[in-house]
């Protein structure tokens, strides 16, 4: 049985925000993997960036994530707010330069963990989830996400 202790010690991570640089490929296709393995979290993304703020997914990320049967469809771009780190409990970013421009927003009293999305698949040997918009590898990234995926997952249920 869970004491008050134990969950003191354990804080709940239900609310999880991903981000990347431009919200249309890597942040919304972990929102969409994860909306679809684990329902009962709170699950948004934004980017860093603020050129795609209020357009959907890249049209080959989204084609991807649908052969796997992840709908990206109805996700929108948003650019990360200091609000962020106080509605969530959990901020992972795609990758080291994600990770220092969130560092730099960060609030003093934020509430967020902020981290990297791959430090849940350390089997990966990676840090970063390469971005495909550039590098056109959507499944590499869909794997890895899905992998990261899975180690979020166990991780917050323990
Ligand atoms: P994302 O990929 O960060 O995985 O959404 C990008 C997509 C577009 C741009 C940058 C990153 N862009 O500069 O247009």
């Amino acid at each position: 049985m869970l004491t008050s202790r134990d969950t003191a010690r354990k804080p709940k991570m239900h609310r999880i925000l991903f981000v990347c640089l431009g919200n249309i490929c890597r942040s919304p296709t972990a929102e969409g993997v994860l909306r679809a393995k684990a329902p009962h979290l709170q699950i948004d993304s934004a980017g860093t960036g603020d050129w795609h703020i209020g357009k959907p997914p890249y049209g080959p990320a989204i084609e991807a994530a649908a052969l796997r049967d992840y709908d990206l469809t109805p996700l929108r771009a948003r650019q990360v707010r200091v609000q962020d780190f106080h509605d969530f409990d959990l901020i992972l970013a795609m990758d080291e330069s994600n990770l220092a421009d969130l560092q730099r927003l960060q609030p003093e009293n934020a509430r967020a963990r902020l981290q990297l999305f791959l430090d849940y698949a350390p089997e990966s040997g990676q840090t970063a989830v390469p971005d495909p918009y550039y590098t056109r590898d959507f499944e590499g990234a869909l794997d890895l996400i899905e992998r990261a995926s899975d180690g979020l997952i166990a991780a917050i249920s323990r």
